[in-house]
């Protein structure tokens, strides 16, 4: 490594020699310079302003030489630090283009190279089959209504003339929201257990003509399993108008099976009870795997159980204690409604054996319905 020399020689031959020494010493340094922090100790070393080489040139060379040499040392001084100042600049953009257009190597695009392809996301099959549902409504002329799932035990329950204590609100399993004692029954709040309470809002509302579907989540005190779980969708119906008859929901109900399964599907009505319905009719369609025979490929059909048959809704006229809670006259007008679960129709459509597919997320699962 270079350091500076003590002149004893003062001859311009003596101190050329001296001069070219320094210089090559600073150039060799220099082009073995290739990375921002060596440029730095490089600067550093040449030009530190307490013990720089050049620093140490105005020391050794120029305070030492005797009086009539004085001139040709400090020319020759200045001459070198001029040339290492200017050479430790241009090092440095020598440096600094040289790691920008290795930067720019590296973020070299290739332009020609086919984009990523980002998987197009499809609909929930749930919401996909609910939206499918109130279609087939809209088609006939329904509009489409909802209501919330924190629901008072007054449109939930009394005004769908289900009465405090009936036994026919233990077959509803319902979530209750705590700390409610104080309050009178009809104001407590509880997530609602099907979608009928939304009839009772929308009739609140508006006269009759009605006919709206309401599409929408529901919750019940029950254990998640292959068949069952906790939080469920609704699709509800209602007709309310006068001069509907049965005739008006059978009509209605198997123009939207055959719209909803296929038109070969045929329908059938069994008794039922609804509190808020009299009388009331569970829809069975006809099996559209074994087209009603309930017998397959030569065993029984596994879908319907053999039967031929599928319950696919709930359904009854309204009864005329509801009008009495919403203040439409039961004696001008009658109408009917219908109530199914939107998880058990997309089971059926699509061949689903476990409902819980329907929460987990589980690509392999979601992507079938891409
Ligand atoms: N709300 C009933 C349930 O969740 C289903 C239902 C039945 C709705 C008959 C209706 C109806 O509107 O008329 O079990």
């Amino acid at each position: 490594m270079y350091t500076v020399p003590k002149l004893d020689d003062y001859s311009p031959a003596a101190l050329n020699r001296a001069a070219r020494e320094l210089k090559s010493a600073f150039e060799s340094e220099a082009a073995a310079t290739s990375a921002e922090t060596e440029w730095k100790s490089l600067r550093d070393r040449w030009m530190g302003r307490k013990n720089g080489i050049l620093t140490q040139l105005n020391d050794l060379w120029l305070k030492s030489a005797p009086g009539p040499a004085k001139r040709e040392v400090g020319q020759r001084v200045n001459e070198l630090k001029k040339i290492v100042e200017e050479q430790i600049d241009a090092t440095l953009s020598r440096i600094s283009s040289a790691s920008s257009s290795s930067r720019l190597a590296q973020a070299r695009v290739d332009i020609t190279l086919p984009g990523t392809r980002r998987k197009l996301g499809v609909e929930h099959p749930l919401i996909r089959t609910m939206k499918e549902i109130v279609g087939v409504f809209k088609a006939m002329g329904y509009s489409v209504a909802e209501g919330p799932e924190v629901e008072t035990d007054y449109y939930n329950f009394e005004a769908l003339n289900f009465p405090p204590n009936h036994p026919a609100r233990d077959t509803q399993d319902t979530l209750i929201i705590a700390g409610q004692q104080g309050r009178p029954l009809r104001e407590r709040l509880l997530m609602r257990t099907h979608t009928s309470p939304v009839q009772i809002r929308v009739m609140e509302k508006q006269p009759p003509p009605v006919r709206v579907v309401v599409p929408g989540k529901v919750h019940r005190a029950d254990t998640a399993d292959a068949t069952h779980s906790p939080i469920f969708h609704q699709v509800e119906g209602l007709a309310v108008d006068t001069n509907i008859t049965f005739c008006d929901l059978k009509g209605t109900l198997d123009q939207a099976a055959k719209a909803m399964f296929g038109s070969s599907v045929r329908t059938r009505f069994y008794p039922s009870f609804f509190p808020f319905t009299e009388p009331s009719a569970d829809m069975q369609i006809s099996c559209f795997k074994c087209d009603g025979s309930g017998r397959l490929d030569g065993g029984r059909c596994g879908l319907c159980k053999a039967s031929g048959w599928i319950e696919i809704l709930g359904s009854g006229m309204v009864d005329p204690n509801v009008y009495g809670f919403v203040n439409y006259d039961a004696k001008k007008y009658s109408g009917f409604a219908f109530g199914m679960g939107v998880e058990r129709i997309a089971i059926l459509k699509y061949g689903v054996d476990d409902i819980q597919l329907f929460y987990q997320g589980d690509v392999r699962f979601l992507e079938q319905f891409a």
